[in-house]
């Protein structure tokens, strides 16, 4: 039985469940974790990721499917890179095991809050990983703290499948070129929060942001990863080592490659020469796959497909990604995972 929500009209944004799951790190091990009711986090006013960032987050989606059961779509890739995460701010890595079991037990606890089947709308997760306790030089943590919690989300963007216009940013960057670009880390958020403030105020849906060190090729959104299909019907994608490695991007590499006989290219997205480009998009667990309408650059605006029109291949990209995520469509081998 799922509770009486306006499942069509969600937007993102935070809903507090009945339960998340928690669990500490002490004396050099992970504890058992548990599931809780407490919504707020006790830690030291000194708390490494409250002085210094020493924290890490994830984002995945649990999906209903047609016969109401509930799965979710590549949780080791995610639990993978909350330990590359770990890995570059000296934090302990979560095990994937712990991860994936994390999430199925808040998934499960939660249930009732996963939108029915045919409403677009998914229980968004949040893993989150702190450096807390005692501490007040520029040192890591000894203590950590892993959560996850749910909220039913709807879109990110505007309209969903719907066109958007983004800025393309010359005057800020969200990540240094040897930086922590590559980490899901709450300051690349920071660094974005002006830039994507100044987006949002001039009626962009979000910045693109140029690669930090010549500011000549594009990099990714605020919130997401870029796509372009060439009109040589190659599906570009950048690469860099300062964006932030977006599963949803290696899923439709694979998917354009495997499903449509497009040419998988990850290299440079020069802004000079988008011309090349006959649509383009952005994609992410949030995003979804999200076409970009136009892109304005100075005094330059940039029209990829159409502002007002979904391009054929961006639309074939997306039913069939959501239609593997929701189980309408059978995708590659591991990458659902039941939540029973
Ligand atoms: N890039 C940024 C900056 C993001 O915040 C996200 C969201 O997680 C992505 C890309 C997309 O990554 P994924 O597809 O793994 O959700
Ligand atoms: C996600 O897509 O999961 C993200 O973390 C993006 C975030 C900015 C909402």
């Amino acid at each position: 039985m799922t509770v009486d929500l306006d499942w069509e009209n969600l937007g993102f944004e935070y809903h507090k469940l009945p339960y998340r799951y928690l669990s500490y790190y002490k004396d050099g091990k992970w504890d058992e974790g548990k599931l809780t009711e407490d919504a707020t986090l006790h830690i030291s006013e000194s708390s490494p990721a409250l002085h210094y960032g020493q924290q890490a987050f994830e984002g995945l989606k649990a999906y209903r499917t047609k016969d109401g059961s509930v799965q979710l779509f590549r949780p080791d890739q995610n639990a993978a890179r909350l330990q590359r995460t770990a890995d570059r701010l000296l934090m302990p890595q979560v095990p994937t095991d712990k991860f994936i079991d994390a999430c199925k037990q808040v998934v499960k606890a939660n249930e009732d809050y996963v939108p029915p089947y045919g409403t677009g709308a998914t229980l968004y997760l949040r893993p989150l990983l702190i450096g807390v306790g005692d501490v007040i030089g520029v040192h890591p943590a000894d203590e950590y703290i892993f959560t996850v919690f749910a909220m039913p989300v709807g879109n990110y963007f505007k309209g969903g499948l719907q066109p958007t216009n983004f800025l393309i940013q010359d005057d800020y960057d969200r990540a240094a070129p040897h930086g922590t670009g590559a980490a899901k880390v709450g300051g690349n958020y920071a660094a974005s929060l002006m830039p994507g403030d100044i987006a949002h105020n001039t009626g962009f849906s979000d910045v693109i942001y140029l690669d930090p060190a010549t500011h000549t090729k594009i990099e990714e959104v605020g919130s997401a990863n870029f796509f372009g299909i060439s009109k040589d019907d190659e599906f570009v994608t950048p690469l860099s080592p300062s964006i932030l490695p977006s599963i949803t991007k290696y899923s439709l590499l694979y998917l354009a490659e495997h499903n449509l006989g497009l040419k998988p290219v990850q290299g440079d997205v020069f802004i000079d020469d988008l011309d090349r480009f006959k649509e383009a998009g952005a994609c992410g667990t949030a995003a979804v796959i999200s076409p970009i309408g136009g892109v304005q650059h100075g005094d330059n605006f940039h029209v990829f497909y159409s502002e007002t029109e979904v391009g054929p291949i961006t639309r074939k990209l997306y039913d069939l990604l959501t239609g593997i995520q929701f189980g309408d469509v059978e995708g590659p081998e591991g990458w659902i995972y039941k939540v029973d």
